[in-house]
């Protein structure tokens, strides 16, 4: 089956050159900055007899990344193909040789959740000379013209969906009280982290700019409230240094808006020990890790964002089944599977610095303690075990 698509692939790069390796964006969707299309050059891998998928994810450290290998392995080996999953402890050269290592290993398709996303743009121009597709997987792969396709959530919703929550809690529509809040933004060279900060930041500004909402310590840009890494000691460090520098006793603080679980872990122990007031400080997150759903239920965490990763992997396969059967999926795609949930294609927002990527995007909902039994539990998507210890299903 691989030989005939290959060949049909080969045929139909010949005659019109118009798939999305290097140089134009597929399926009618915004052109790439450059004014004329570079010629594409793609050739596919010539057939091997195996059809290797390479992925690529970026630590083991965060619960979704071991999940999402998992599922995206699990599910490639039952549709027939090989899978190399490597992850690369955060490191950008453990990664290049992670991806090196996937070209050399015959990989015809790389599923790629990039450590730092303008870093890997030269060993993926490697790979596409070799043949090789790629999906860039929940992050985008900044710089370069041979990133295939992207799959993710509609990340700036996630912001969204943060500050909307704070608003709520805090009654910023109807109280007159100010309130202070400060910001734990996520790791600056992940390009989903400004998408988080811009949806959060968008939706807070009108309450900052009207003075209902403080920011004490001044610190509202990206960068200035970014965590490298995403980790969560450099969050409690952060969050300590504004409590001691900005709250004296007496200064409420009233909400940290945290980008995700890993970093609201973090601020939530900061809270803990070195906050003197009594009142709740309201915290976000997103992922809906273990930690941050007990801490939901406690009361230590106000709310998360969850994204079905399943789901992201669901997409991802069947993309990545259409691209080696030689297909250009589009929106297309999103009929043929009849996914029961919903999905967006995207060829506008996605600009990553060299033309705009096609993307696949899923929606992630808030949870909260009030829906958490409902939209987690009762769902399946977690459980408990006899003692009552909570388990992410797989
Ligand atoms: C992902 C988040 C995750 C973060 C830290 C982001 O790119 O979208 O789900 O929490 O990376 O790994």
């Amino acid at each position: 089956m691989k030989n005939i698509f290959r060949k049909l692939s080969i045929i139909f790069l010949t005659a019109v050159l118009v798939f999305t390796g290097c140089g134009q964006a597929a399926g009618g969707s915004a052109p790439a900055q450059e004014s004329a299309p570079k010629e594409d050059t793609f050739v596919p891998r010539a057939d091997d007899g195996r059809t290797v998928v390479g992925i690529s994810m970026p630590d083991r450290l965060l619960e979704r990344w071991n999940r999402d290998g998992y599922f995206l392995k699990e599910q490639f080996e039952r549709s027939g193909f090989e899978v190399m999953l490597e992850y690369a402890n955060n490191l950008i050269d453990t990664q290049i040789s992670n991806l090196r290592d996937m070209i050399n290993g015959g990989a015809d398709l790389l599923v790629v959740t990039a450590v730092d996303g303008a870093a890997i743009s030269g060993i993926l121009e490697e790979a596409h000379r070799n043949g090789v597709r790629i999906i860039a997987y929940d992050r985008l792969i900044m710089n370069t013209d041979c990133v295939d396709y992207y799959v993710s959530f509609d990340n700036y919703q996630v912001g969204v969906l943060q500050a909307e929550y704070i608003i709520k809690a805090l009654r910023l529509k109807s109280s007159r009280n100010v309130r202070n809040i400060e910001f734990v933004t996520g790791d600056p060279v992940d390009n989903n982290a400004r998408y988080f900060y811009q949806g959060a930041f968008d939706t807070l500004k009108p309450y900052i700019d009207s003075g209902r909402l403080c920011v004490p310590s001044g610190q509202k840009g990206f960068y200035e409230t970014a965590t490298a890494q995403w980790s969560t000691d450099i969050a409690q460090q952060r969050v300590q240094i504004i409590l001691n520098s900005y709250y004296p006793e007496g200064t409420r603080l009233d909400a940290l808006l945290c980008a995700n679980d890993s970093t609201a872990l973090g601020a939530a122990r900061a809270v803990i020990s070195d906050y003197p007031g009594l009142n709740k400080v309201v915290i976000t997150g997103q992922d809906a890790d273990i930690a941050n759903i007990y801490n939901i239920l406690n009361g230590e965490q106000s709310m998360t964002v969850y994204k079905h990763l399943k789901r992201e992997s669901v997409v991802t396969v069947s993309l990545g089944k259409d691209i080696l059967e030689g297909n250009t999926p589009g929106e297309n795609l999103i009929e043929r599977a009849g996914w029961a949930f919903d999905c967006s294609y995207n060829t506008t927002d996605y600009n990553n610095g060299n033309k705009v990527v096609p993307s696949f995007l899923l929606h992630p909902i808030a949870i909260t303690a009030e829906n958490i039994e409902k939209e987690l539990f009762e769902t399946g998507y977690y459980g408990r075990n006899a003692s009552g210890l909570i388990y992410a299903a797989k």
